[in-house]
C-alpha cells in the first residue's frame, strides 16, 4: 500500500507568498479600484542586458541549424562555462577548478538537493529568519533542525551552534534581512567546522550586489574553507535569469567529513547524484550566462545591480522618513523593517496594506525570529517603488 512521507506534515500549512497572495486579493474583491504597490516582491522586474540577449540568440540560431544543433550536454555543465567561472573566481583571488563547478538551473533545486549526499541523521543548522528552502527541504528529508537566531543584537548574523551540529546553512548577502557577513564572522564558522568536521552550506546568490570592498562575496575567501564549505550561486538576481534558470554549486576536491578523507569524495558524490537525477541546465541558459561573464555582460549586469540597489536606497531613505528601524538595503536588494508599536508581522503588512496599498513580505513567515518585522524588496519598477514610498508619506496613519 502506497504511504505519503510523513515528513511533508512537519511543514507549514501555508506557502508564505500564497497568504500574502490571499490577503492582496481579499482586499481587492472589497477595493477593485485600489492601485496597488508591491514593494515585496523577490522577483527581477528588468529586462535581460543586451550581451546576453545576444548570447542566448547565438544558441537558439545554433539549435535551428543541423550543423550546430546539440541535445543533452555534460550534466555537470558546458566546459566554456565552467572554465570561465574558474577565472571570474580567480579574479576575486579565489582558486576553483572547472571539475569543482556544477552548472544547475537555478539555487534553490541545490539548495534543496544537496542535503541528500549526507547522513540521513544529520543535524542541520539554519539561521532564524531563514530563506525557507534551506529549512522545508530538510524537514522533507527527516533532519533534525538546529536554529541559529539572528536577531538585532547580532547584527542579523547568527552566534556559533552550541550544540554539534553536520551541517550549517548561511546565506550572504541575507535573505530575508539584508545582513552582509563580514570576514571575521565567517571566519568563526570555518574554524567551527574545521574543529568539528561539519560542512558549511554557503548561498552566495546575492554577492554581487555587495559593493564594500572588505566584505567576502564567497565563502572561498576565508582561509581553509575549501576544507568544509560548499558554495551554492545564482544569476538570477544578478543577471535577471529568475525566468531563464542558471545557477552552479561548488563542491572543492579538499572537503572533509567525518568518513570522507578529501581527494575529491564530496566533489565525486555530488556528480553521482546530479548525473543520476539531474539532466544538466538547458544549453541555451548557458550560452547566456556565458555571456553574463564577457566584458560587456559584466559592465551591463553591473549597471542593473546599480538600479536595483538605488531602489533599495529609496527604500530605505521613505521608510527612514516615516521614523522606522530600517536594516540592510546596502550591499544587499533586502530591508529588514521593525514593525512599530510592537505590532506582528501580519498585522503591519495589513496596515501597510489597507492604509497605504503597499505589499510588504511579513518577517514571521521566515521565522519565529522575524516577528516584529517585514521585509522590503528592491526589485520592483522605480515607478512603482517611487509610488509606494509616496503612498506611505501620504496615507500611513499613526496607531493602529
Ligand atoms: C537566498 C536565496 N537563495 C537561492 C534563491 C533561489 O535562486 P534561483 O532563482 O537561482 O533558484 C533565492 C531566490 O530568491 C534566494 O533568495
Amino acid at each position: 500500500m502506497a504511504r505519503t512521507n510523513p515528513n511533508f506534515k512537519n511543514l507549514s500549512k501555508n506557502y508564505l507568498f500564497s497568504e500574502t497572495d490571499k490577503r492582496v486579493k481579499l482586499y481587492l474583491a472589497v477595493h477593485p479600484r485600489a492601485k496597488i504597490f508591491n514593494l515585496g516582491v523577490g522577483n527581477t522586474t528588468e529586462p535581460i542586458v543586451h550581451a546576453v540577449i545576444k548570447g542566448l540568440k547565438s544558441k537558439v540560431r545554433e539549435l535551428s541549424k543541423r550543423e550546430t544543433y546539440t541535445g543533452y550536454g555534460d550534466s555537470a555543465g558546458d566546459v566554456k562555462l565552467r572554465e570561465s567561472l574558474s577565472k571570474w573566481y580567480g579574479k576575486r583571488g579565489v582558486e576553483i577548478s572547472p571539475s569543482e563547478i556544477f552548472i544547475s538551473d537555478g539555487a534553490k533545486s541545490d539548495c534543496a538537493n544537496i542535503s541528500s549526499i549526507f547522513a540521513p541523521d544529520s543535524r542541520v543548522a539554519i539561521c532564524d529568519p531563514v530563506y525557507p528552502v534551506y529549512r522545508d527541504a530538510n524537514l522533507i528529508a527527516g533532519k533534525k533542525l538546529i536554529y541559529l537566531a539572528a536577531k538585532e543584537e547580532n547584527g542579523f548574523f547568527p552566534s556559533l551552534p552550541e550544540e554539534k551540529v553536520d551541517l550549517i546553512f548561511l546565506c550572504s548577502p541575507n535573505n530575508p534581512t539584508g545582513a552582509t557577513a563580514k570576514a571575521s564572522q565567517l571566519r568563526e564558522f570555518v574554524d567551527y567546522a574545521q574543529e568539528n568536521k561539519a560542512l558549511i552550506i554557503f548561498d552566495a546568490a546575492y554577492s554581487e550586489y555587495i559593493q564594500e570592498k572588505n566584505l567576502p562575496k564567497s565563502i572561498y575567501q576565508i582561509e581553509g574553507s575549501r576544507k568544509c564549505a560548499i558554495e551554492i550561486q545564482s544569476l538570477s538576481k544578478s543577471a535577471g535569469f529568475t525566468g531563464i534558470r542558471l545557477g552552479w554549486t561548488i563542491v572543492p576536491n579538499d572537503l572533509i567529513t567525518e568518513d570522507a578523507s578529501g581527494e575529491g569524495e564530496i566533489n565525486r558524490l555530488w556528480r553521482r547524484r546530479q548525473s543520476t537525477m539531474f539532466n544538466g541546465a538547458s544549453n541555451i541558459a548557458q550560452e547566456g550566462g556565458l555571456a553574463v561573464f564577457s566584458e560587456a555582460g559584466q559592465k551591463e549586469t553591473r549597471k542593473q545591480i546599480k538600479y536595483y540597489l538605488e531602489n533599495a536606497n529609496l527604500i530605505k531613505e521613505g521608510l527612514e522618513r516615516l521614523k522606522l528601524k530600517v536594516f540592510g538595503g546596502v550591499n544587499a536588494p533586502y530591508l529588514w523593517a521593525k514593525c512599530p508599536r510592537n505590532l506582528s508581522s501580519w498585522e503591519f503588512f495589513d496596515k501597510l496594506l489597507k492604509e497605504a496599498q503597499v505589499i510588504s513580505t511579513p518577517g514571521a513567515g521566515f521565522g519565529i525570529c522575524g516577528e516584529g518585522y517585514v521585509r522590503f524588496s528592491a526589485f520592483g519598477r522605480r515607478k512603482e517603488i517611487k509610488a509606494g514610498i509616496k503612498s506611505l508619506k501620504e496615507n500611513l496613519r499613526r496607531g493602529l
